[in-house]
Order: structure tokens, then C-alpha cells, then sequence
């Protein structure tokens, strides 16, 4: 527990407190409990990296909702931004409005110049299953390469595509044309190989899925830059380049999803830019609308040209409200220099954590960019065993501490670092301190 006047984070007794206790039990009563492990705490408000719960507990916030806020929880401007919206139009299905066409204009504008189309939607998965769709419809194919540990959503086609069996386990069969191979999960390579040895096998053995796999009717691929629910694994520098050159001698189209790397989130606007890749198809999610819900599908024109009138639309896709807050985010981002500050700060949270994790005993690795970084908590350094049970220890200590962290992995055991972008170095150490103490208690 923490209440020191210096500090921002103040938790005045074990959770839940009370007010929390008694609202999760009513939650409980009325909504179907199928969420992942959270802290027991209720959110009341929150500004910046700040949350303040039912209780009046504060908390530094590492998890943005899930990679959403970007900007900060209830930026002003991007409040201001919504309300003014709000009080204008609130919908018109399949119509032009005026912020609608300048957030096509301002997405287009950031978007690497060959993406020369968008198109507005509501959720993450709506854009990976309109990707499916039209790398199929574009090709005249219909198998699409995804990957081991991939999430795209948990809609038919997206599900089927990802690599997770979690999202797909008890539904019956998947979609006809959905593959999947090895991504570089360097940590726990799938080969057992060294990464500096290895000379990028799961790339040649790509070739090996697709014979073994193609019916000869592949249309395309669609992979995350680093996977976030497999447990925030990046690949190694060089292989999505070589996954981009791969794709392309087979003549095949290349979706890239960023719905939770973009805007910022691995030190650059777009995870695309460390490699410069230029996927055909971007899904766009999350930090886009930084809370109010929006996403995008980012095209080359000759491909999502091939939709005529009518084919694709989203009943509150473009709708003035949230386009309004598409260009806020931007204009937030911009100004205030968060892709920078990204970058900044998770490289210094990044070596403190790397000092944290001599010091830990469960902490096995720490891996990541800018300000999303997993760390993944093991029983044991040598053996790499998942330790889930201790990951949610953690989760409910840290809280307890004021800190609010959440989990990810294929075996529940990563613990997300993912902080608004508009952290300050003092609100990173402060809560670096927290992690350092509850880590090294175990
Ligand atoms: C990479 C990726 N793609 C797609 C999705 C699905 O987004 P949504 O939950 O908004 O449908 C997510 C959500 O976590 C994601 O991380």
C-alpha cells in the first residue's frame, strides 16, 4: 500500500476497497464474467497516466485500456473535440460529413505515401476480416498465411487466420484457407534454436508450410509487427522485411495488422517505419481514437479500389463523432511530440526494467519498443517454465502498490508495460519503483 504525499500513486488499503467490492459483486450478478484476470479495482475517472478508482485509490495506468490511449486518459482537447461533435451530428450511415472527410484527409496525410485510400470502421477486427475479404476478393484466391500465436480479433475469419486456440477452441471448424506457420518467438523459439544462430529458419521454413499446407490458391498474408496477445513478442530486426520480400516473389498481398502498434506506440507513428514495409492493407485500431471507438483499414487504392459502390460499409463507421476524434488524436499526437516521448521513455524504462530483471528471480525476459514492452514471468530462469498463477500475484500487488498493469500470452504469463504516451520520466520511475518492489519480493 502506498501514501506518500510525493508520490502520484495513493492505494489507502487492500483491494478491492469497498465501493469496488461491492460494485464487481453487482457486475458479476448482471454481465457474463468472461474477461480476462484484472486487478479488483472499478475505474472512476482518469487524466493522463492517472486513475483514480470508486474508492478513491490512484493508480499510474500501464495498460491504456488495452494499448488505446494514446493521448492520455480524457485529454481535453480530445474531450472538447467529442463534445463539440457530439452536439452537431451524431450519425449519418454511409454519408459524406465534413470531420469524416477531413479525418480521411489527415489519416491518408500520415500514413506512408503509397496507402492512398482509408476507409473508416469501428473495431480492430472489423478491419482484419475487411483485409481477409479483400485480399481475396482482389486476388480471385482464397487461402490467407497467418501465423502461430496471432490475434486479429475474435470474428470468424480473423480467429481462424490467428494462431490462438483460445479464440477458436469449441467453435467447430475454421475457415476453409486459413494457414498458419511459426512466427520468431525468439524467447521460446518453436525450433529450439539460438537467435543468433539460427539464420532465420521459420522464415526458409515458410516454404515447407505452404507445400505442405496450399491448395495453390493463396491470396495473401496478414501478420502483426510484434505479436501482442501471443505476449508482446517482437521478431527479430530484419525478418518482416524478409517476410515483406518473401510475399512478394509469390505474388501475394501483404496486410499488416497495426491495430495496437500504430500511432505511436513502438517509438514511431507506424510500426511499418522501422522496417520500411509497404504492406498493401493496414489495419488501424485503438490508439486512432484513443477510447472513442473507430478503426481503419489504410489501402493502396488499386486494391481496395477493386470494391465497387456498395460493397463495404459500418453502420457507425465515419460517423462524425469519432471522426472528430480521429483528428484530435492527431492533432494531440503532433503537437505534443508523443511519438518522440515514446521512444524516450520506454528506452529509459526499457534498461531499467533490463536491471530489474538481474535482480529478479522471475522475471525472464523483457522484450519491446517505445513504450510496449512484455516482460514475461517464469518459475525458473533456466528452465523458462510459464508461471501464470505468479503473473496475476503480480497484477493484484502491483495494484496494491498503485500500479495497474494487465497480462497477455500464449501461456498467460507476460505482463504488459504500456503506458499513455504522455507518461513523464518522473511517472515512469515512480512506477518502475513499484514493479522493482513487488518483483523482487518473490
Ligand atoms: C493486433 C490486433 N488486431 C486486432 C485486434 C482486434 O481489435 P478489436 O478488439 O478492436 O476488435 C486486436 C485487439 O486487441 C489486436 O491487438
Amino acid at each position: 500500500m502506498t501514501s506518500n504525499s510525493e508520490c502520484v500513486a495513493c492505494v489507502k488499503g487492500p483491494l478491492p476497497g469497498p465501493k469496488s467490492k461491492e460494485l464487481l459483486d453487482r457486475w458479476h450478478q448482471f454481465e457474463a464474467n468472461c474477461v480476462g484476470y484484472q486487478a479488483p479495482v472499478v475505474w472512476d475517472h482518469a487524466k493522463g497516466v492517472v486513475v483514480t478508482d470508486v474508492d478513491g485509490n490512484r493508480y499510474i495506468d500501464w495498460t491504456s485500456g488495452v494499448l488505446v490511449t494514446n493521448v492520455g486518459h480524457c485529454h481535453p482537447k480530445l474531450v472538447k473535440a467529442v463534445q463539440d461533435a457530439c452536439e452537431k451530428l451524431l450519425n449519418n450511415y454511409d454519408c459524406a460529413n465534413v470531420p469524416r472527410i477531413k479525418a480521411a484527409e489527415a489519416v491518408v496525410g500520415i500514413t506512408p505515401p503509397h496507402l492512398d485510400r482509408c476507409f473508416f470502421m469501428t473495431t480492430g477486427s472489423e478491419t482484419t476480416e475487411a483485409a481477409i475479404r479483400l485480399m481475396k476478393r482482389k486476388t480471385g484466391r482464397f487461402e490467407i498465411l497467418g501465423f502461430f500465436g496471432g490475434f486479429h480479433g475474435r470474428t470468424y475469419s480473423a480467429a481462424s487466420v490467428g494462431g490462438l486456440s483460445g479464440t477458436k477452441k469449441g467453435y467447430g471448424p475454421t475457415m476453409p484457407g486459413a494457414i498458419r506457420t511459426p512466427y520468431p518467438y525468439c524467447y521460446r523459439c518453436p525450433f529450439k534454436l539460438e537467435p543468433s544462430k539460427c539464420d532465420l529458419l521459420c522464415l526458409d521454413f515458410l516454404n515447407d508450410t505452404v507445400r505442405a499446407n496450399s491448395v495453390g490458391s493463396l491470396a495473401g498474408v496478414l501478420v502483426e509487427p510484434y505479436m501482442g496477445a501471443a505476449g508482446f513478442i517482437f521478431p527479430p530486426d530484419g525478418w518482416l522485411k524478409r517476410l515483406e520480400t518473401w510475399i512478394r516473389e509469390h505474388d501475394m498481398l501483404f496486410t499488416l495488422d497495426e491495430v495496437q502498434s500504430s500511432y505511436g506506440r513502438t517509438g514511431k507513428m507506424w510500426a511499418m517505419e522501422w522496417e520500411n514495409l509497404e504492406p498493401d492493407l493496414v489495419c488501424i485500431g485503438k490508439g486512432i481514437g484513443c477510447g472513442i471507438p473507430v478503426s481503419c483499414l489504410a489501402a493502396r487504392s488499386e486494391v481496395i479500389g477493386v470494391l465497387g459502390v456498395g460493397e463495404m460499409s459500418s453502420t457507425v463507421g465515419g460517423n462524425p463523432v469519432s471522426s472528430a476524434a480521429v483528428l484530435a488524436v492527431i492533432d494531440i499526437m503532433r503537437s505534443e511530440n508523443l511519438v518522440e516521448n515514446s521512444l524516450r521513455i520506454g528506452t529509459m524504462m526499457k534498461k531499467r526494467l533490463e536491471e530489474i530483471q538481474e535482480k529478479s528471480r522471475i522475471l525472464g525476459d523483457v522484450r519491446g519498443k517505445g513504450l510496449v514492452m512484455g516482460l514475461e514471468i517464469v518459475k525458473d530462469k533456466k528452465t523458462r517454465e510459464p508461471a501464470p498463477d505468479l503473473t496475476r500475484q503480480i497484477i493484484h500487488r502491483c495494484a496494491e502498490n498503485g500500479l495497474l498493469i494487465g497480462s497477455v500470452g500464449i501461456f498467460g504469463n507476460v505482463i504488459r508495460v504500456a503506458p499513455p504516451l504522455v507518461i513523464t520520466e518522473k511517472e515512469a520511475e515512480e512506477s518502475l519503483g513499484i514493479m522493482e518492489k513487488v518483483l523482487v519480493s518473490f
